[in-house]
C-alpha cells in the first residue's frame, strides 16, 4: 500500500473538516484507490481546535520548518487564508519540492505567477481544487474533461454565502445583516465578510477559472466587480413579478478572441437553471463548443464540502505524483480583453408624476441606442412614481452615457436600481 504523508495548515472550518474527511474515510481511501493518507503534521497558531478534534498534540506544529524538514511529509494542505503568511509557507514547500493543495483562492488568484513559478522551481504540483466552488470539481472538469473544446462561455454562481443572503432575502424577505449573520454562523463567510458581498471572493474564482478555461492568465485587475451590499428586497420583488430571480453572477466569455471577465448581481430568468440554485448552492454553466452545455452543482461552501475537495486533490497529487497540470501559457495581452460588454438591464427609477415623463425618458434612451423592452408603473406615493424599465440587449457603454442623460431631466428624482439582465 502506498503511503503518503500530509501537513495540514490551518484547523479552522475547512482544515478541520479535511481533517474529519482524512480520518473518517481513510480506510475507504486505501480501499478505493490504494492509499494510506496520513496527517503527520498540522500547523495552527494554538491548540484550541486541535484538542477540539482529538488531534495528538504531538502531531501539532507552531512552526512551518518543521513541517518543511519532514521528509516523510509529500504534500501540504494549506486552510489559512489570506496572503501572509500562506504565500510564504506554500513558495517554502513548493521549492522544497511538496505537492501544494489550497483552498486559498485569493493567494490563487493574487499571486498565481509566483505559485507557479515556484513549482516549477521546485518540480512540485500545485493544485487547488477547493479555492473555486467548494466541494464541486469545476477544475477537474475543466482541465481533465473539456480537453476536445473550446470554452466559449462560463456562468455560474461561484459564491456561497452572498448565494445564501440573496436567497433568504428572496424566499423569506430576510434582511439583509440577518442573512448575512447566519451565513457568517454556519462557516460559508470569509474571514472579512466583505470578501464575499462586494465580489472579491467571486473576482478571484473567475480569474482562476477564466484562465484555466481560456489557457492563459486573465489577471484579477481585468476582472469586472461589483456586489450585493446595495440590493434590496423591493428590487427583487420587482424581479419576481417580471419572472425573473435575483443572483450574485461570475461571468467570462471568450468572443471570438476577445476575453470579457465579470462579476456582478444580475436578474435571471426563472426558466434557467441557475435561477433555481439556493443557499449555500453553486453552480456553474459551461458552454464549450464541442460539448455544448454542461452544468456543475453542488454545495460552494462549508468544512465538509470544501474538505472534500482537498482531499481529492490530496489523493490526485498523491496519485500523479511529480506530474501537475500545466498552467503556464503566459498572460492575455491589454488588446486581448473586450472594452465594452452587452445584456440586458432593469431599471427602477423615482419620477415626478407630470404627464410626458415616460416619454422624454424613452426618448433620452432611444437617443443613446438604448432600446425599451417593458415597462412597469407602480401607484403614486407622496408626490412621485416608481417606474421600473427592462431594456433590450445593449452595451454597457451606450447604458452609462443613457443614465447619465436621463439623470439630468427635471423630472427624474432618481435612478434608484440598475442591475443588468443575463
Ligand atoms: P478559518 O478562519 O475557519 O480557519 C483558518 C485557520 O487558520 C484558523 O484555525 C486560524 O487560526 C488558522 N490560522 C490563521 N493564521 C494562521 C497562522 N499565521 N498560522 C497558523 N494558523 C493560522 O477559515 P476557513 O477554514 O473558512 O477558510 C480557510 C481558507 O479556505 C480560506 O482561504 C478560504 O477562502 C478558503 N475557503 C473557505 C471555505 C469555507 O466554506 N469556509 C470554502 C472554500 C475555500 P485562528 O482561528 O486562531 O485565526
Ligand atoms: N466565502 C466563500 C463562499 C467560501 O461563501 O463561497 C467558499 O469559497
Amino acid at each position: 500500500m502506498k503511503k503518503t504523508g500530509v501537513a495540514l495548515l490551518g484547523l479552522g472550518t475547512v482544515g478541520g473538516g479535511t481533517y474529519r474527511i482524512l480520518q473518517q474515510n481513510r480506510e475507504l481511501i486505501k480501499k478505493a484507490h490504494g492509499l494510506d493518507i496520513e496527517v503527520i503534521k498540522i500547523l495552527d497558531r494554538d491548540y484550541n481546535k486541535s484538542d477540539a478534534l482529538n488531534v495528538d498534540r504531538a502531531k501539532v506544529t507552531f512552526d512551518i520548518d518543521d513541517i518543511i524538514s519532514d521528509p516523510s511529509i509529500g504534500i501540504v494542505a494549506e486552510a489559512i487564508g489570506g496572503i501572509n503568511p500562506a504565500k510564504s509557507f506554500l513558495i517554502k514547500a513548493l521549492e522544497a519540492g511538496k505537492s501544494v493543495v489550497t483552498a486559498n483562492k485569493e493567494l490563487c488568484a493574487k499571486c498565481w505567477d509566483e505559485l507557479n513559478a515556484a513549482a516549477k522551481k521546485g518540480k512540485a504540483g500545485f493544485y487547488f481544487e477547493a479555492s473555486c466552488v467548494g466541494g464541486v470539481p469545476i477544475i477537474r472538469t475543466l482541465m481533465d474533461g473539456m480537453q476536445a473544446n473550446n470554452i466559449l462561455e462560463m456562468k455560474g454562481i461561484v459564491n456561497g454565502t452572498t448565494n445564501y443572503i440573496l436567497s433568504a432575502m428572496t424566499q423569506c424577505g430576510t434582511e439583509y445583516s440577518d442573512a448575512l449573520k447566519e451565513a457568517q454562523k454556519l462557516g460559508y463567510a470569509e474571514a472579512n465578510p466583505t470578501a464575499d458581498v462586494d465580489g472579491f471572493d467571486a473576482s478571484y474564482k473567475i480569474s482562476i477559472l477564466s484562465t484555466l478555461a481560456f489557457h492563459k492568465h486573465v489577471p484579477l485587475e481585468k476582472v469586472y466587480r461589483e456586489g450585493i451590499s446595495s440590493i434590496s428586497v423591493e428590487d427583487i420583488n420587482y424581479g419576481k413579478e417580471l419572472g425573473m430571480t435575483l443572483k450574485l453572477l461570475a461571468i467570462a466569455k471568450n468572443n471570438g478572441g476577445k476575453i470579457e471577465a465579470r462579476v456582478h448581481p444580475a436578474f435571471v430568468d426563472n426558466a434557467h437553471p441557475l435561477a433555481t440554485v439556493s443557499g449555500s448552492f453553486n453552480a456553474v454553466h459551461l458552454l464549450g463548443d464541442m460539448v455544448g452545455d454542461i452544468m456543475l452543482y453542488g454545495r460552494g461552501a462549508g468544512d465538509l464540502p470544501t474538505g472534500s475537495a482537498i482531499v481529492s486533490d490530496i489523493v490526485y497529487a498523491a496519485n500523479k505524483g511529480g506530474a501537475k497540470y500545466n498552467y503556464n501559457n503566459g498572460t492575455f495581452k491589454d488588446s486581448d480583453f473586450a472594452g465594452d460588454f452587452t445584456c440586458k438591464y432593469y431599471i427602477r427609477m423615482n419620477v415626478s408624476d407630470k404627464s410626458g415623463t415616460l416619454g422624454k425618458i424613452a426618448t433620452v434612451f432611444g437617443k443613446n441606442k438604448v432600446s425599451l423592452q417593458s415597462v412597469l408603473q407602480k401607484d403614486v406615493k407622496d408626490g412621485f412614481a416608481p417606474i421600473v424599465f427592462t431594456t433590450h440587449e445593449t452595451g454597457e457603454k451606450n447604458m452609462q452615457k443613457a443614465l447619465a442623460a436621463v439623470k439630468e431631466l427635471d423630472s427624474v428624482i432618481d435612478v434608484a436600481a440598475v442591475i443588468r439582465i443575463e
